[in-house]
């Protein structure tokens, strides 16, 4: 879902050249299937995305993800869930976290019967893009192994760093808050900063 979009668009890109399966979800099919013809994968109707999928990946725009979630509810079933959106509120003095308590990832577990797992928040679009693999890690949580497993694993192939279980899905509070602490890094820098955890051996 949000497959039309930055995060999307590039993650569909970089499955597709892991050799995945992937299935571009949109409000509107026909620029689904446009922008998914332009990838060489394939593009549907979120709802028809959803119900074919092993893994749906939510990543509208952030202040759309409850209403989406909402939506595929009846279609997902216990098709695992995994969220990438961070709630933010930008003003003149920066990005803040858009929440004080509940992450958007527990929002949405409390609306769809699915298992919800969040992580990727970090991992910007560009570096999805670009030829080699990011150096950086990615924190995914959540309560049920069936989302949190399936997550970890396509994350791994995602960067040259760690897929990193950070607990549960509460930690999403933290993830989530992190992309305003990196967004305002990267406007400070004018880069697009990753996240590296040390003390692995
Ligand atoms: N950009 C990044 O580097 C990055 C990195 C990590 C995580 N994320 C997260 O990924 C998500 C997408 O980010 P993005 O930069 O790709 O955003 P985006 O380009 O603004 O939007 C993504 C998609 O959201 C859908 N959308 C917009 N308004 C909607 C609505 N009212 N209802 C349902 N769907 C709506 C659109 O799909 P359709 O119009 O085709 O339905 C759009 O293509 C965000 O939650 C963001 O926090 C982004």
């Amino acid at each position: 879902m949000g497959g039309t979009g930055a995060f999307g668009r590039a993650l569909a890109e970089r499955l597709n050249a892991l050799g995945r399966e992937v299935v571009i979800g949109s409000r509107d099919a026909s620029r689904a299937r446009e922008i998914a013809a332009v990838i060489g994968v394939e593009g549907a109707a979120n709802e028809d995305a959803a119900a074919s999928a092993d893994l749906v990946i939510l990543a509208v725009r952030s202040n759309a993800a409850l209403e989406t979630a909402r939506a595929l509810a009846p279609v997902l079933g216990t098709t695992p869930l995994l969220c990438v959106a961070s709630d933010l509120t930008f003003t003149d003095n920066g990005v803040l976290p858009g929440r004080e308590s509940h992450s958007l990832a527990e929002a949405i577990q409390e609306i769809v019967d699915a298992p919800v797992a969040a992580g990727l928040q970090s991992l910007a679009a560009a570096h999805l893009t670009s030829s080699n693999p990011p150096e950086e890690d990615v924190l995914v949580c959540g309560d049920d192994d069936r989302a949190k497993g399936p997550a970890l694993e396509l994350a791994q192939r995602l960067i040259r760093g760690r897929a990193i279980d950070a607990g549960p899905l509460a930690n999403a509070r933290a993830l989530e808050g992190m992309t305003a602490v990196i967004l305002n890094v990267n406007r400070r820098y004018k880069i697009h900063a990753g996240l590296r955890l040390t003390g692995f051996k």
